[in-house]
C-alpha cells in the first residue's frame, strides 16, 4: 500500500467513533480513561467483552460481532491502516458491538483492567520461529501472563493458525505449564469437531494459506 493511501486511512481512522488510539504514555501512566470502562463507556451495555489480538483487517472481529450481537468485540493491532478496513465496514454497516484499538499487544494489560475481558482470539499470529524472536511470540509465557491478568478467572483463549510450529509450541507450553486445553484440532477443515465460528470465518491471511492447501489448526484453552 502506498504511503498516500496509508495517510488517508490514518486520517479516516481519526473520524471513526469505533477506533481508539491511546498513546503509549496514556497507557503506561494509567491515564487512559477506557481501562476498566470499555463496556460502560464504549458499548454502553454489560455484555461479554471479546478481544481479537493482531486482528489485521479485522475480519474475525466484524464477523463475530455480526454473529453474536449480544457480545462486544475489540480488534487490536498496531497497524491502523489494516484495521481501517474493519472499522470502515463496521461504520458503514452500523455494527455497534465492534471497536478497534491501536496498540502494541505488549501493552494490553494497560488498556484493559484485571478481569475485564471474557474471551481472547489470536488469529494467524506471526509464529516468530527464530530463537531470537521468542519474546515476540504471542503465546509465550509472558504474553499468557498478561492475558491472564485481563481475563476473567474462567476466561477462554482461542488460537487459530496455519503454523504447525505455533500450534505445537503452544500446545507443548500449555501442557507443560498446567494450563487447561479445552480442545485442539490440527486440521480444522478435515478433522471434525471445531466450533462453527472456527470454520465459518476466514481472515485475509487464512484465505491465502487455504489457497496453498495449508492445514489450519485451532486450540481453545484456559490459562491457569
Ligand atoms: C500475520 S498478521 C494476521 C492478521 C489477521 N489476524 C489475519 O489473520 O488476517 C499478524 C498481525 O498482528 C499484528 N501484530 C503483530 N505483533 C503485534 C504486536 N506486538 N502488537 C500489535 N499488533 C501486532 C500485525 O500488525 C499484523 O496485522
Amino acid at each position: 500500500m502506498g504511503s498516500k493511501n496509508k495517510l488517508k486511512r490514518f486520517r479516516e481512522n481519526e473520524t471513526f467513533s469505533n477506533v481508539f488510539q491511546p498513546s503509549r504514555e496514556e497507557l503506561v501512566e494509567s491515564t487512559f480513561s477506557l481501562k476498566g470502562e470499555w463496556r460502560s463507556k464504549v458499548f454502553k451495555n454489560d455484555n461479554p467483552l471479546v478481544l481479537e489480538l493482531g486482528c489485521g483487517k479485522g475480519e474475525y472481529s466484524v464477523a463475530l460481532a455480526q454473529k453474536y450481537p449480544n457480545k462486544n468485540f475489540i480488534g487490536v493491532d498496531i497497524k491502523g491502516a489494516r484495521f481501517w478496513r474493519g472499522a470502515k465496514t463496521a461504520t458503514e454497516e452500523n455494527i455497534p458491538n465492534v471497536a478497534f484499538l491501536r496498540t502494541q499487544i505488549e501493552l494490553i494489560d494497560h488498556a484493559f483492567a484485571n478481569n475485564e475481558v471474557d474471551e481472547i482470539w489470536i488469529t494467524f499470529p506471526d509464529p516468530q520461529i527464530k530463537y531470537k524472536r521468542t519474546k515476540h511470540r504471542m503465546t509465550n509465557a509472558v504474553f499468557l501472563e498478561r492475558y491472564k491478568q485481563i481475563l476473567k478467572p474462567d476466561g477462554v483463549m482461542n488460537l487459530k493458525t496455519d503454523s504447525e510450529f505455533m500450534h505445537g509450541y503452544t500446545l507443548g507450553l500449555l501442557h507443560g505449564a498446567g494450563h487447561e486445553v479445552l480442545y485442539a484440532n490440527h486440521n480444522v477443515y478435515k478433522q471434525e469437531g471445531s466450533p462453527e465460528e472456527v470454520t465459518s470465518i476466514q481472515t485475509f491471511y487464512e484465505s491465502q494459506y487455504l489457497e496453498k492447501n495449508k492445514a489450519i489448526t485451532y486450540i481453545k484453552f484456559k490459562i491457569k
